[in-house]
């Protein structure tokens, strides 16, 4: 019985983190994030990579850019996406991206570039 207990106290905390990353995930394209950041949050030379990130330095600038203060004048465009944003979505977010485990097979265009299409 205690052997149960004990493992049912292990395993839930892994529950209960992956329904929280499911729900940042859906948040993310709900929002609209992977609009400026990337359907797989890589981010462009514009905008910042959010992935893989830590979830404490990414909670603590969404929580500046909720309260108007950034670093860049590209600030201004993300304040408006943060101060939509409640303290749960925010960590359901951040768990998602500092958790980031999604395959990226279906996309051929590399989403994390600092450079042009190559084209120009
Ligand atoms: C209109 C484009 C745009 C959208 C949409 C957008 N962001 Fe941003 N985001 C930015 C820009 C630009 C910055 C850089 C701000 C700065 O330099 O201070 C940024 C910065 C951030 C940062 C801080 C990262 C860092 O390295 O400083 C986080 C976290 C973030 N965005 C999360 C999100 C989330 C979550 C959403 C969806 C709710 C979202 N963003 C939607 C443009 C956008």
């Amino acid at each position: 019985m205690r052997l149960l207990l004990l493992f049912f106290f292990l395993t839930f905390p892994l529950f209960a983190d992956s329904s929280l990353y499911a729900q940042g995930k859906k948040l993310y394209f709900s929002k609209g994030c992977n609009g400026c950041h990337g359907v797989s949050a890589g981010g462009t030379n514009q905008y910042p990579p959010l992935a893989y990130r830590r979830k404490a330095f990414l909670l603590y600038k969404l929580k500046l850019l909720r309260n108007k203060q950034g670093n860049t004048q590209l600030a201004s465009m993300m304040i408006p996406f943060a101060m939509g944003l409640t303290d749960g979505q925010m960590d359901a977010l951040t768990t998602f991206l500092s958790d980031y485990h999604e395959s990226n097979k279906g996309s051929y265009v590399p989403d994390y570039s600092m450079t042009g299409g190559g084209s120009s």
